[in-house]
């Protein structure tokens, strides 16, 4: 090894450039850990968009399944006898149907529902069917049928899957009955109709998968709330995002309308639906079927801190200016009470208000709540304005409670320079930034974070994409610059306390926003590049950061870099040493580890080295192709503190070694 070095030196002096510049050698300070690394570093943000939760993943079957859409019928479609009827047994949502019989024998009286483009049936899976119903007319009982139908091609549809269910009371009341199909079929529909004489009501019809995330009715998609799992996010914000805050106030998203039985929560729109023309989903609304406490739920489930975020009485800005849309300050009152209650939701003892409602859903241990964010995407004096009272309010009440503001739409420019500064005046504990920005910005920002004022506010990146310019949609170049510049945040983890990517989810059938890290349809989903390049930082994240240098530098991809970018943890728990290096050019680049300060008897031992990479860089893991790209890991060898290595053109590599 000496040798190779000598020579490879010999070679670079005699053409007249450095050792560094001509072996890439990067020094790895192994003996000075250096900032702890935050266990919420990285994490997800979920939102509503692009099917995210109604027909993704929360696992309802059925679209518009309370009749509460402004075209009531919407996603239905009935024949026979079927009146639509408004005083129904659930306050928030007092629609329903009348299924009466039709006249004749052979004729028939139901409803057909579509579900979120078709309803995805797996063969030898049961689904549980729903309806609250009762007998309007009286009588002692009425039977109706349920059948999941496949439509083929030729426009003939066979049931194969069906049940009865007798309907036996005058009252309302829930009936429930498992359905087990022979076949695989991804757009199925649901059809109920009448089978015997008698009238019968019907409400809030559901079709879940018995097989839920950790097999709760009312739960969420298996796989996709699987695929959160997998990357173990250190903290979970939710849920916006731009459906926070509403087209206008009205519409805004309001927690305590998303918590209780699940049958009474209102149907709110979802702006998503309409925001861009070229992508217009006139069926895409919020049933809060997933809800605050589903939100806490799963965050605890995936082991991530809870981050929830409310309307701070703006309306999205960039929507709505008008001036209803702006709560006045002195009129914040409610909007405030409701961040403490939701606190107390949270945290509350079972004897609270709000703590109560928690219990008595299922959850009376507190959710352990930490972070709240006051805002979205908001700016202007009237930002800072509307955050003050919460602030106050919340410091009184709940003095540990970490406080997240924003730094608006923009990762820089006149709302950016303007709201840092007032985020410092008002103290929040950690300022929100977005930025889904082409890949020029990506490479040029790798030192980002290197001057930010350490006395003031934590950094939470709370979205940011790359999105290539003229390709803004997932490919594995944009996943491995979004790599580069995870390596300046990880660099600063002494400021950078939090990052999450997005959007996280997207239907290939109904999306709005693209790139997006997890894609899916009605019967699976796929892991993108920039999902790899995610769990690759989560999973790898280190308890400190330890110093890697080029030439006493940064490696941040600045001139004279070669396109690299670079950064080093330590891993206390398991006294692994990590180091990431992104090569962004289109040639490959000798790297030299050095892992400086080890003794004689420290030997770095058990190599690893994970590359991801893709032969076509414009390419990506599709549902046909999930694996498509995938990271592949070798053993490496050290010898004594240096590791020579070759990085090809466009390439993510991590090496790991355990510290005897
Ligand atoms: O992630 C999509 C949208 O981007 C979010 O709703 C909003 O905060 C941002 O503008």
């Amino acid at each position: 090894m000496k040798i190779h070095k000598t020579l490879i030196a010999s070679l670079a002096l005699s053409a007249g450039m450095t050792l560094s510049a001509q072996t890439n050698e990067m020094v790895i300070q192994t003996k000075k850990p250096g900032a702890e690394i935050q266990p919420t570093m990285y994490g997800l943000f979920f939102e509503d968009i692009n099917y995210g939760a109604d027909g993704g993943l929360y696992a309802e079957l059925v679209k518009n399944r309370s009749f509460e859409f402004p075209q009531n019928l919407m996603g239905w479609k009935t024949f026979g006898k079927v009146t639509l009827q408004n005083d129904g047994p659930f306050e928030r949502n007092p629609h329903y149907v009348r299924l009466t019989e039709p006249g004749h024998a052979h004729k028939r009286t139901g409803l057909e529902n579509e579900g979120f483009f078709g309803i995805g049936i797996k063969s030898g899976e049961e689904y549980r069917f729903s309806v609250w119903a009762r007998l309007p007319q009286g009588g002692t009982s009425s039977k109706i049928r349920v059948e999941l139908v496949k439509p083929n091609s030729m426009g003939e549809q066979h049931a194969f899957a069906s049940q009865d269910l007798v309907i036996d009371s005058k009252d309302w009341k829930k009936y429930q009955v498992i359905l087990k199909g022979g076949i695989t079929e991804p757009k199925s529909i649901l059809r109920i109709f009448l089978s015997s004489t008698t009238t019968v009501d019907l409400e809030h019809v559901s079709l879940f998968p018995v097989d839920t995330w950790k097999g709760r009715e009312n739960g969420l998609r298996k796989d996709l709330a699987q695929d959160l799992a997998d990357i173990k996010p250190g903290v979970f914000r939710f849920p916006g995002g731009c459906i926070v805050e509403g087209t206008d106030l009205d519409t805004r998203y309001d927690w305590k309308k998303t918590v209780g039985p699940v049958e009474n929560r209102p149907l709110n729109e979802n702006r998503w639906h309409y925001t861009f023309p070229h992508r217009f989903y006139p069926d895409y609304y919020q049933s809060y079927g997933m809800g605050f406490y589903e939100f806490f739920l799963l965050s605890e489930e995936i082991g991530a801190e809870p981050l929830p975020v409310l309307s701070c009485g703006l309306a999205c800005q960039f929507q709505n200016n008008d001036a209803e849309a702006h709560v006045a300050v002195c009129d914040l009152d409610s909007y405030v009470q409701d961040a403490l209650d939701l606190i107390e939701f949270a945290n509350g003892d079972v004897n609270t208000t709000w703590g109560k409602v928690r219990a008595d859903m299922g959850h009376p241990a507190p959710f352990n709540l930490k972070f709240i964010g006051i805002g979205n995407e908001q700016w202007g004096p009237e930002y800072p304005e509307h955050l003050a009272p919460f602030i106050t309010a919340i410091r009184k009440a709940y003095p540990e409670m970490k406080i997240i503001g924003s730094s608006g739409p923009g990762s820089e420019g006149k709302d950016f320079d303007y709201l840092w500064p007032e985020m410092k005046r008002l103290k929040v504990d950690l300022v929100d930034e977005h930025f889904y920005r082409p890949e020029s910005w990506f490479l040029s920002q790798g030192a980002r974070y290197d001057n930010y004022d350490r006395k003031g506010p934590k950094v939470f990146a709370g979205e940011y994409a790359c999105h290539g310019k003229g390709k803004k949609w997932n490919h594995f170049h944009a996943a491995l610059l979004e790599a580069a510049f995870m390596t300046g945040m990880e660099r600063n983890a002494d400021i950078v306390h939090m990052a999450t990517y997005a959007p996280l989810f997207a239907h290939v059938e109904g999306w709005q926003w693209r790139p997006d890290m997890i894609w899916f349809d009605n019967m699976s989903s796929v892991r993108t590049a920039s999902y790899l390049v995610q769990q690759l930082f989560a999973l790898n994240k280190g308890s400190n950061v330890l110093s890697l240098t080029m030439d006493k530098k940064n490696v941040t991809g600045a001139e004279g870099q070669n396109g690299l970018f670079a950064s080093a943890v330590w891993e206390q728990r398991d006294n692994t040493i990590i180091v990431k290096v992104v090569n962004t050019s289109d040639k490959a680049q000798p790297v030299t580890l050095n892992f400086a300060g080890l003794k004689k008897q420290d030997v770095l031992s058990d190599g690893v080295c994970i590359k991801l990479r893709s032969l076509n860089i414009d390419a990506d893991n599709t549902l046909e192709n999930p694996t498509a790209i995938q990271p592949q890991e070798s053993p490496v060898s050290i010898e004594g503190n240096i590791l020579n290595a070759e990085l090809e053109p466009y390439t993510f590599a991590l090496y790991k070694f355990k510290k005897k």
